[in-house]
């Protein structure tokens, strides 16, 4: 998995392309910018201040979430278990390279990442962190099951070219893995993966797009273990679903990705779901769209 072409983003960060998947690492909109947007922000990191939190990394790659989340974490003394799922270690060797990436973090990340890279583990005083390498389906089930997260971030390549890490069985092991007021947070606004994160019993919430950018109707996917309306902090990044949206989840782009052995190759994945997609008496997603006025939905190309 070594086919990787830098990107400049617009926002002037940089970012990977992958020819083996056949899709960007970032929007071209800018590596930075949708990291911050859709995986920071609606992390609503200040509740953490001084305390101490689990965040699990699925698809790690250049590794701009945790990097965001170690700099937040790092300005405001939390503590931190992290744990990263990635099947690739060329896009870290890449960012360890680069230095303008490394510039935009505090130079703690240039160390804790080094030795995520040699030795797969970095720890002192305040954090804890370690990558898994290997297909995520079956790394995830070396984590633990003492140990629930408060965050998980979902950054796989968009579920038409990576199924895998979108099915109904992956996401079930995954959501096992969130504590009771947990967040699990993804860039995806995929009506497939909403209704399986829904359908395994998580409150869904958009994460809606920033004040600049008016373009995407959302800008991803918020799913709560446990929503209790009061003890959760208010979190100004969600919102529920729109009508929109909510008719988006009745269409056959519902239709889940499944993945029964957890071992199934993507055509296999996208194979079966456009069987079933044939088969079945929901309303046709281009009818939803037509509708709606939509021309594209928010994907990572
Ligand atoms: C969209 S990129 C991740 C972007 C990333 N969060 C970053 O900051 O660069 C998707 C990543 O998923 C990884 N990947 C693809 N299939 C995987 C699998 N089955 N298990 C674990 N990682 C996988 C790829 O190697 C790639 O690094």
């Amino acid at each position: 998995m070594t086919e990787l072409i830098e990107v400049l983003t617009k926002d002037g960060s940089y970012s990977l392309r992958s020819l083996i998947f056949q899709e960007n690492f970032h929007s071209l909109l800018g590596a930075l910018e949708e990291t911050k947007l859709k995986f920071t922000a609606p992390s609503n990191l200040k509740r953490f201040k001084g305390k101490s939190l689990n965040v699990l990394d699925i698809c790690f790659g250049l590794g701009y979430n945790s990097a965001s989340l170690l700099n937040e974490l790092i300005k405001q003394k939390s503590y931190l278990n992290l744990f990263g799922l990635e099947i690739d270690k060329k896009p870290l060797e890449y960012s360890l390279k680069n230095e303008s990436f490394l510039k935009l973090w505090d130079p703690k990340v240039k160390t804790i990442f080094k030795s995520l890279y040699r030795k797969n583990y970095f720890e002192d005083q305040f954090f804890k962190c370690s990558v898994l390498w290997g297909d995520a389906r079956d790394k995830i089930n070396i984590i633990p099951s003492s140990i629930k997260f408060d965050l998980i971030y979902l950054d796989g390549f968009s579920p038409q070219k990576c199924p895998q890490v979108w099915t109904i069985e992956f996401l079930s092991k995954v959501t096992e893995k969130l504590n009771s007021q947990g967040y699990l947070i993804t860039y995806s606004s995929s009506a497939a993966v909403r209704k399986t994160l829904r359908n395994l019993g998580l409150e869904i919430f958009t994460i809606k797009p920033s004040l600049n950018n008016r373009t995407f109707w959302s800008q991803g996917t918020v799913a709560i273990s446990k929503f209790e309306k009061n003890k959760l902090k208010p979190n100004f990044n969600l919102k529920k679903l729109s009508l929109m949206e909510e008719e988006h989840l009745l269409t056959k782009a519902s239709i889940p990705y499944r993945d029964q052995g957890l071992n199934s190759s993507k055509d296999d994945i996208i194979k079966k779901r456009f069987d079933e997609q044939l088969f079945s008496d929901l309303l046709s997603t281009n009818k939803w769209r037509e509708k709606w006025g939509m021309t594209k939905l928010s994907v990572k190309s």
